[in-house]
């Protein structure tokens, strides 16, 4: 009798390589990564962006953008591709543009504040704290009265280098209070700057991150950071976003990038509550005009039903629509030429070229065809098929994806994914 309990061949990682894989390059859950190794096509809506963001840089000219597109054609996609284009090219300190990801807008100004603090992300925020005591110590000659260690010899470097024990050799309410003084007069909770700096104290460092996330701390957890009170409703929330906008401007990133992701959302609220983020969102857009660049992301079913609804929120967006196409047969051919060119075994590019005639192998030409009748260009469908397809022959010990497997999985497949 076998004691095997189970078969250990059923769960051993697959192996792609006879079809020069390294791996099904197609993914598995249709959530985007927060950081897309590429980004098929797009030409319209790259276009669009560069325009939209040398507006913001260069004439101080937010602008909004409906980002519309069916589940699945890609809104996260872009929203992650434009943010991470946008912070590792256009966040420097001078001049600089940050770009937020919103998840999804929740309830209430409230929720977008914690996701847009959740985005940014802690250690960032660190960072901006250094950045401004680095800039105080620079350009402040008093800096020497709030250091009682007499070691300290070079304040700036222990700064950067080794933050807690700066912080233990400075009398740090004073100082933080002459930063305050010094730059942060018009500030409309100074809790916001005191949070950010006791980011920089370990033994308050947790709890300072909580009171920006808009957690409940206790009074004796307040107190050790000597704050004010939480972040309970949408009205200081907001004021926290304003007052982190302009502490921002302060070390030098002059506009925001914010893209909100699943603004259908909103139609699942109630009509109280919806009227009431809308007007909120607003206020956003006309406090900010020269700032941000903000996009909320929607499908078209959602939106025909938010712009039903005539409010000052709605017609002030429906000017800035831009929809995301299906993508066409040549932009889908480069979208599964882009996931297997990243997934290739080194050994293909060696092949004797005849053999395999382009860089679509396994799939044939007939079987692309096939599926993109079927899937009409739908990016969701396109990449589950490909990623079935590829499961399909590696079970069958086959090494094509001839036009007859591909009409075998699209019979399984049904293409129930919603358009
Ligand atoms: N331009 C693209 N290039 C590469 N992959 C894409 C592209 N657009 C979408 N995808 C992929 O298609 C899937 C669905 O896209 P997603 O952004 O989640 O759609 P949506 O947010 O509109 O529902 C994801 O796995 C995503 O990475
Ligand atoms: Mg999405």
């Amino acid at each position: 009798m076998s004691n095997d309990f189970m078969n250990l061949s059923k769960i051993k990682l697959k192996d792609y390589s006879s079809i020069f894989l390294k791996n099904n390059p197609f993914p598995m859950t249709l959530v985007p990564s927060n950081t897309p190794v590429f980004t098929a096509d797009r030409s319209k809506e790259r276009k669009h962006y560069e325009q939209k963001l040398a507006q913001l840089i260069n004439n101080n000219g937010g602008s909004i953008t409906i980002l519309k597109g069916y589940y699945g054609s890609g809104k996260s996609h872009l929203l992650y591709a434009i943010k991470n284009y946008v912070n590792q090219n256009l966040f420097n300190y001078d001049n600089g543009v940050l770009s937020v990801y919103i998840r999804t807008p929740g309830n209430t100004i409230l929720n977008f504040y914690q996701e847009f603090i959740s985005d940014i992300a802690r250690e960032q925020l660190e960072l901006f704290a250094k950045r401004i005591l680095s800039s105080y110590i620079d350009n402040n000659k008093k800096i020497s009265k709030f250091i009682f260690d007499k070691k300290m010899t070079d304040p700036k470097k222990d700064l950067n280098e080794n933050t807690s024990k700066f912080m233990e050799g400075v009398m740090k309410r004073d100082m933080f209070d002459d930063v305050l003084n010094t730059y942060f007069k018009e500030l409309k909770n100074n809790d916001v700057l005191y949070g950010l700096f006791y980011l920089l104290v370990p033994s308050s460092s947790a709890y300072a991150w909580k009171w920006f996330l808009g957690a409940k701390l206790s009074r004796s957890e307040l107190s050790t950071m000597q704050l004010n009170g939480n972040i309970t409703n949408g009205r200081e929330a907001y004021t926290v976003f304003e007052d982190l906008v302009y502490i921002l401007n302060h070390i030098g990133v002059k506009h925001l990038v914010l893209l909100i992701d699943e603004f259908e959302k909103l139609t699942l609220l109630s009509k109280n509550i919806r009227e009431t983020y809308q007007d909120e969102f607003r206020h956003l857009i006309d406090d900010f005009a020269s700032k941000i660049l903000i996009t909320f992301a929607i499908t078209p079913y959602h939106w025909t039903q938010l712009i039903r609804e005539d409010n000052a929120l709605i017609r002030r967006l429906s000017e800035y629509e831009l929809e995301l196409d299906y993508f066409k047969k040549s932009e889908m051919i480069e979208l599964i030429e882009q996931y297997l060119k990243h997934y290739r075994t080194e050994n293909f590019k060696n092949l004797e070229p005849s053999n395999y005639k382009d860089n679509l192998y396994p799939f044939s030409d007939e079987s692309l065809d096939i599926m993109y009748d079927a899937s009409k260009g739908a990016s969701n469908r396109i990449l589950r098929t490909c990623r079935e397809s590829i499961e399909y022959i590696i079970d069958k010990n086959q090494n094509v994806v001839t036009a007859d497997v591909m009409k075998d999985v699209l019979r399984v497949n049904n293409n129930d994914l919603p358009i």
